[in-house]
């Protein structure tokens, strides 16, 4: 176990931010991990877990003990003719996993092809994409608690799972790491082609997960920003959810405005915000992606604090024009 003083994190996020944690150790089982919470000189200090670094904005120094995460392996616990659970070290980077499912021609996590970050991750905000979300396929998860280093097992019901959201980033925020996942993927063919865009690129009745996957990576390849080019966490905000007379309202005056109805009635914030003009806006060292408003960028060497701050100035004119609040997806330090 190496436990390093003053760490740079550039290489740790995917903003690209260049902030240094007080103390930095990676650990790679959980024998590693034991060491850490038992250890005298870092016992005591409070602990943030990172995996990939890719849904963080770090706006200052972190003054804590920066744990990375790199516990991997992926188990077969059991299967039949149907399904299969497989067990998955919380620091496995997520697609990877999807690769290894789609190779193997299973079915269930093909739509969220390509979202960064690590396996230990994914259930914190419950990633999601093209119509599909880790809760779907998710069986229970193994967490140990970073104070009193007990290991609580949690099924699915345990977890609270929401859009974007889990009891990890409420009411157990910052308390546990998750070392290990249980995913449940079906052998038998079973595709989920109904968000917009996927039918009309599916070409083959057959399709299978392995060109579903296909077909996303290409999506998002055109879409998105790779972080290795341009710094950036995604989604900044999260899709906000309205009520139908703030709706009905919305329409009087925007009757184009995009919606959708699951559960609830959600709208798109990247249209609130490409229709304030935020959408390829560019300030000194940041700004909002030009092919995609709901994304900020750091073109060069920007602060966390830089972005935190063009992240505020579009909140508040949203919210100024549209009376809607809107919420960062990404965690903000
Ligand atoms: P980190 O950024 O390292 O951490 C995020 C939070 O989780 C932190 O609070 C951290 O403390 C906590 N955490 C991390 N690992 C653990 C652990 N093992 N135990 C306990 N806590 C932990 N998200 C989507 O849902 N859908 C998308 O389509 C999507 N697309 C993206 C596209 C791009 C280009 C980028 C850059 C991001 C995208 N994201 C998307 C966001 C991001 O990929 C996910 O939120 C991902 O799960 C974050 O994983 P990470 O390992 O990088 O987490
Ligand atoms: N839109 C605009 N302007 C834009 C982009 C989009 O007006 O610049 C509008 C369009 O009406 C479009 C709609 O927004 O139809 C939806 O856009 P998109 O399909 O790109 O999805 P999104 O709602 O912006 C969400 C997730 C993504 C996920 C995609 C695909 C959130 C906050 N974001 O984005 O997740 O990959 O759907 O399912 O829910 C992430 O969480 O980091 C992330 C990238």
């Amino acid at each position: 176990m190496n436990i390093i003083n003053s760490h740079s994190l550039l290489n740790y996020n995917t903003f690209k931010i260049d902030v240094n944690a007080k103390l930095f150790t990676t650990i790679h089982t959980e024998e590693d991990l034991n060491k850490v919470l038992n250890n005298a000189k870092t016992k005591n200090e409070k602990k943030f877990i990172l995996g990939g670094g890719s849904n963080i904005l770090l706006t200052q120094n972190i003054n804590n003990l920066v744990i990375h995460n790199q516990i991997k392996g992926i188990k077969v616990i059991k299967e039949n003719d149907n399904k299969i659970n497989v067990e998955i070290g919380g620091g496995e980077v997520w697609d990877d996993i999807v690769n290894w499912s789609t190779t193997n021609n299973l079915y269930g996590i093909e739509n969220l092809s390509l979202i960064p970050g690590s396996m230990g991750a994914a259930p914190i905000q419950n990633i999601g994409a093209y119509g599909c979300e880790l809760k779907d396929s998710f069986k229970k998860l193994e967490a140990i608690h970073l104070e009193t280093n007990e290991k609580i097992v949690f099924k699915k019901s345990d977890c609270h799972f929401g859009y974007r959201d889990s009891i990890f980033k409420n009411k157990l925020h910052n308390q546990f790491i998750i070392t290990k996942v249980q995913l449940e993927l079906m052998k038998k063919r079973q595709i989920n082609i109904e968000y917009n865009g996927i039918k009309e690129q599916v070409k083959n009745k057959n399709a299978n997960s392995q060109d579903i996957r296909n077909i996303i990576i290409n999506l998002r390849k055109n879409k998105l920003p790779n972080p290795t080019k341009l710094g950036n966490a995604g989604s900044f905000f999260k899709n906000p959810i309205i009520n139908l007379n703030t709706l009905k309202h919305l329409q009087k005056i925007y009757p184009d405005i995009p919606f959708y109805t699951t559960k609830n009635i959600k709208i798109p914030a990247a249209w609130l915000i490409e229709k304030l003009n935020w959408k390829g806006h560019k300030e000194k060292r940041c700004g909002v992606y030009k092919k995609h408003a709901l994304i900020l960028v750091n073109y060069n060497d920007a602060t966390g604090k830089e972005i935190n701050n063009l992240s505020n100035k579009i909140k508040n004119s949203v919210y100024k024009k549209f009376n809607i609040n809107l919420e960062e997806e990404v965690s903000i330090l």
